[in-house]
């Protein structure tokens, strides 16, 4: 994707990295126009940032998404880009019977929202010239967190999906897909305090720094993250799935 002068629409820019990358972005010259459930903070991600604005939007309800999208595509009819950062996590027990309200809202938000939002603008973005389509896995969905099973499933279907996406599209326009590795958000508790969490300023810079020198990546894949993704290549899956769940009791 370009380095500048893009019209970007980030889901999850009201807190951790999509509001990094947000902020990045728009440093760099593009117009940025964020989205979240939280009016109060969307307000704090845009505040003394010119020209930067924000849609409310949860991204489980596709009402919401159908409207933000037309509204979307009429105030910024140079949209070229589409991040889709929104997403959700928690811990929960396959292995005994469970109350699955939480993971379902997982599978919505992580899955069908981006399957959702992509569908609501992948018309009009393929009509625009450098155009992108970013979405944002986790090593999680290369190696599952054994604690959060329907948050690592949500993901290993994304980057599915996404790979579905890029082939279909072909030169119509870029799919991006950024894997985070363990980073210090309030995604999930206690991440912000962990030893293991890449802090997140590093993170958001690391990921720039990659969209910037390879402008034609079809993956985003900081040092963190490479024990994961190329974990089956690398013939150690098994046993990392396995050292994470002994892990985690
Ligand atoms: N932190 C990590 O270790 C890590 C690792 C791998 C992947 N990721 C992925 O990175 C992305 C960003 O997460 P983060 O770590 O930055 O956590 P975060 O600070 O909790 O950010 C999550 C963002 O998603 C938005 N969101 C959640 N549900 C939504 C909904 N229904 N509709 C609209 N927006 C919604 C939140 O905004 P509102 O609450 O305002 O709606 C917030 O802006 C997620 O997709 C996550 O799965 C994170």
């Amino acid at each position: 994707m370009k380095r500048a002068g893009n019209t970007i629409f980030i889901t999850g820019g009201s807190s951790g990295i999509g509001r990094a990358l947000a902020h990045r972005w728009h440093d760099l010259g593009n117009t940025v126009i964020v989205a979240g459930r939280r009016r109060g903070a969307l307000e704090e991600t845009v505040a003394g940032r010119p020209g930067m604005t924000f849609y409310e939007l949860d991204v489980a309800d596709p009402d919401a998404i159908a409207a933000v999208a037309q509204g979307l595509v009429a105030e910024h009819p140079d949209l070229n880009v589409l991040v889709n950062c929104a997403g959700i996590s928690g811990a929960e027990d396959p292995t005994t019977a469970r109350d699955l309200s939480r993971g379902e809202k997982m599978v919505e938000t992580n899955l069908l929202g981006p399957i959702r939002m992509i569908d609501a603008l992948v018309d009009h973005l393929k009509g625009r010239p450098a155009a992108a389509i970013v979405t944002v896995s986790s090593g999680t969905g290369f190696v599952p967190y054994p604690a959060a099973p329907t948050y690592s499933a949500s993901k290993a279907a994304l980057h599915s999906y996404t790979l579905s996406l890029r082939a279909l599209l072909g030169n119509a326009l870029q799919v991006i897909e950024i894997i985070p590795p363990q980073v210090a958000t309030d995604l999930m508790e206690g991440l912000k305090d962990s030893p293991y969490s890449v802090p997140l300023d590093k993170f958001a810079n690391d990921v720039m720094a990659q969209l910037i020198s390879y402008p034609s990546a079809e993956e985003i894949i900081v040092d963190e993250v490479k024990p994961f993704r190329f974990a089956e290549r690398d013939g150690t899956a098994s046993d990392l799935v396995k050292a994470m769940a002994s892990a985690t009791g």
